[in-house]
């Protein structure tokens, strides 16, 4: 339940990155050793992950909420996915970490937020590139390889998720592979970086080319590793404190990671301040509308298009978003409309209205980053918002009551959280 109509004043810390976790968290199987991973983000998916290494014989042991320590040494195949965690989108990293460590691997099919179909068809491309024959059958990918050797693979789309699952299915392929047009987010870089600590021999992650010379096993070592923060919790409370024209300093980033939204909150008229690792966002009450194209990193990231709708809805003009990324990702404009957005939708496109008058209303999630839009408004509008489903948010905001709550919003979680299940007519 949100109170809004206030602006958020104070400073928030921000806590791991969410997919750079769920790709880390898999890469310890990958690299088979012992390793502690530090600053993970205590949320849904990381204690979901953590669940689903232990069921597959890997030793988990959290030293303290934010600490995760992992025994790799033992972990099987075969992965025994647990109903409720069959949703989890960021499982398919299991199958480039256990094919590149042992050659075969099965694993249940993705889940994930349902903005548009979620093919891993370049995924699979990767994997047989470098000599792996899979098979999609009754729910599960087997994945299996005599031997794997390196080769050239070219993405027929910039994949974040292709990139570095690839990328584990190659640290130990005998020779060098190549991934060409491959994604550029700070979270391969992260889980490049992990992986070369340990041994291996990744190089170029972050640029359109990632070359990794196969290593043994025998030449990973037990290594740890602090992850890099999360981006898109940042931009969200940046978002947050543009649209209650507020002033909220988020600290525990990497500025440089956020460009392309404090480019356009500037633009918008938003005052930004920036240290070594902290953003001042400094909300004015006359926004400019302005327009905004989703892109891969460096560009304006998918994952807080919803959020920065939400704020376009209070510049003094009609603004556009374009979503480049995701083939359908405006499914929360519905929710948002009842809160009082005025947004038209055109293919990928959509024109938001500027200047709506928003006000409190019972909506629900229907994803992650849509639950957080919707949080996002309902700081804005007049009067009470109920949010139900909140725990899709749950799956990548550590804590985001106690963290609004500190920067002075009205905020508290009641119930379970939980839609009402409306029974069809
Ligand atoms: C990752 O998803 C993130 N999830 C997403 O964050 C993020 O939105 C996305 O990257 C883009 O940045 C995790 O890291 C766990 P993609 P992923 O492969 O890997 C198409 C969040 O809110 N595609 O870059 O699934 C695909 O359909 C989540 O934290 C293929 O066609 O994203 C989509 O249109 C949401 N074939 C586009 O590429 C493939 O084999 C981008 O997908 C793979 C992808």
């Amino acid at each position: 339940m949100i109170s809004g109509n206030k602006p958020l004043k104070g400073r928030v810390d921000i806590s791991g990155a969410k997919n750079a976790a769920v790709a880390i968290i898999p890469a310890t199987l990958c690299a088979g050793g012992v390793h502690t991973i530090e600053n993970l983000p205590q949320i849904e998916d990381v204690r979901n992950y953590i669940a689903v290494l232990e069921s597959m014989g890997a030793k988990c042991r959290l030293l303290n909420p934010s600490t995760l320590q992992v025994d790799a040494r033992k972990a099987n195949s075969t992965v025994h996915m647990p109903d409720n965690l069959k949703g989890m989108r960021a499982s398919y990293y299991l199958i480039g970490a256990l094919l590149g460590r042992y050659k075969h691997a099965v694993v249940p099919m993705p889940g994930g937020c349902n903005f548009g179909s979620r093919p891993i068809d370049q995924h699979i491309k990767g994997f047989e590139a470098l000599g792996a024959t899979v098979v999609q059958e009754h729910g599960s990918i087997f994945v299996s390889a005599q031997r794997l050797v390196g080769t050239k693979i070219y993405l027929d789309v910039a994949s974040v998720g292709a990139t570095i699952n690839i990328m584990m299915a190659a640290v130990y392929a005998e020779g060098e592979t190549t991934i060409e047009n491959c994604a550029k987010e700070p979270h391969i870089v992260d889980c490049a970086n992990f992986l070369n600590m340990c041994g291996a021999n990744i190089k170029g992650a972050g640029t359109g080319v990632i070359r990794i010379l196969g290593v043994k096993t025998s030449d990973m070592k037990d290594r740890d590793y602090t992850i890099i923060p999360d981006q898109i919790e940042a931009g969200t409370y940046m978002i947050a404190g543009a649209i209650t024209s507020g002033e909220v300093v988020v600290r525990k980033v990497i500025p440089k990671h956020m460009e392309a939204l404090s480019a356009k909150l500037q633009e918008m008229g938003c005052e930004i301040f920036a240290g070594d690792d902290w953003i001042k966002v400094r909300g004015k009450t006359e926004l400019k509308p302005t327009t905004v194209t989703t892109l891969y990193y460096p560009g304006f990231p998918t994952d807080l298009q919803p959020q920065m709708t939400a704020l376009l809805t209070q510049g003094n003009g009609t603004s556009y978003v374009t979503e480049t990324v995701f083939e359908n990702r405006f499914q929360y404009i519905d929710q948002l409309a009842r809160l009082g957005a005025k947004v038209k939708i055109e293919g990928r496109m959509a024109a938001i209205e500027g200047a709506a008058r928003l006000t409190g209303a019972h909506v629900e999630a229907t994803d992650l980053r849509a639950g957080a839009c919707l949080v996002v408004a309902a700081l804005a509008a007049e009067g009470a918002t109920k949010i139900s489903n909140v725990h899709f948010i749950d799956r990548g905001y550590e804590n985001i009551v106690d963290k609004l709550k500190a920067l002075g919003a009205s905020v508290r979680r009641i119930g379970d959280g939980e839609a009402p299940i409306v029974m069809e007519a």
